[in-house]
């Protein structure tokens, strides 16, 4: 499906019919992680919607919005195979003159947001737009996008949205890297030095001094340059760029 106004009506039949979708919304480009958000919202035995949006809003100035990866037929046998009920591919979500926006202003200011300035004011105002057109009583998330579950989580509480959020944990490759879309911009070899950020995390996570000793080991790995590593939400969270390709990760403190 990819007309907004057609998912609108379908997402409102489907709760006079008692039956209240669960969404998972994605930017597309598919792979085990958000197939895990699948599985997790199927559990919820409702109409699953999946929404595949590369939504202009979140990207910023110099960003990648132009080579997004785009797999549009991929995803939707992707989900198909999967069992979803609704897949929804809007073409564009946004009138020329769209001038409203949501702004979750604390958890939004520090970390991604900092160096990604109007990245979750995308976020948020591309969320909100997909829960009241899909009508969906359950969104599912997941933890790899750690800043974006607590923003939402938020803008749900602080605005009263109908919506429970379900949060799953991250994915991860063989190498230990989690599952991303932009892991597709890694040549080879810099996937083997971008291997280094989740083993140095995991191992930071464990230790008292854990945000100091994971700056400075990666710091060691060739071309790697740390945007952070801080503590929120009893996880330790890091973002850092393999030559220019920016990845984000996190793990549970302690564990
Ligand atoms: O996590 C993502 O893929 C995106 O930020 C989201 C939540 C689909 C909004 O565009």
């Amino acid at each position: 499906m990819e007309d907004a106004e057609e998912m609108q009506s379908v997402g409102l039949r489907l709760r006079r019919e008692g039956a209240f979708p669960v969404l998972v919304p994605t930017m597309g480009a598919l792979h085990a992680g958000h197939l895990s958000l699948i599985e997790r919202a199927k559990e919820e035995g409702a109409p699953v919607i999946v929404s595949v949006y590369v939504n202009p809003l979140q990207f910023g100035a110099g960003e990648d919005l132009a080579v997004y990866p785009r797999t549009g037929e991929a995803d939707r046998q992707a989900c198909e195979a999967a069992g979803v009920d609704i897949f929804f591919a809007p073409r564009d979500l946004y009138a020329a003159d769209h001038s409203s926006y949501v702004t979750e202003e604390a958890l939004s200011a520090g970390r991604c947001g900092r160096s990604r300035p109007g990245h979750f004011r995308g976020v948020a105002t591309v969320v909100v737009k997909l829960l009241n057109l899909t009508q969906a009583a359950t969104a599912v998330f997941g933890w790899k996008d750690a800043q974006q579950l607590s923003v939402i989580r938020r803008l749900v509480r602080d605005l009263a949205f109908p919506v429970r959020i379900v949060p799953v944990e991250i994915q991860r490759d063989r190498d230990g890297l989690a599952w991303s879309s932009r892991n597709r911009y890694l040549s080879p070899e810099q996937r083997e030095r971008a291997a280094a950020f989740p083993r140095i995390l995991a191992e930071a996570a464990r230790r008292p001094d854990g945000c100091a000793w994971a700056s400075a080991e990666l710091s060691r790995v060739p071309g790697c340059r740390v945007d952070y590593v801080e503590e929120a939400d009893g996880r330790l969270c890091g973002a850092i760029w393999i030559d220019k390709i920016r990845l984000i990760d996190n793990f549970p403190c302690g564990a």
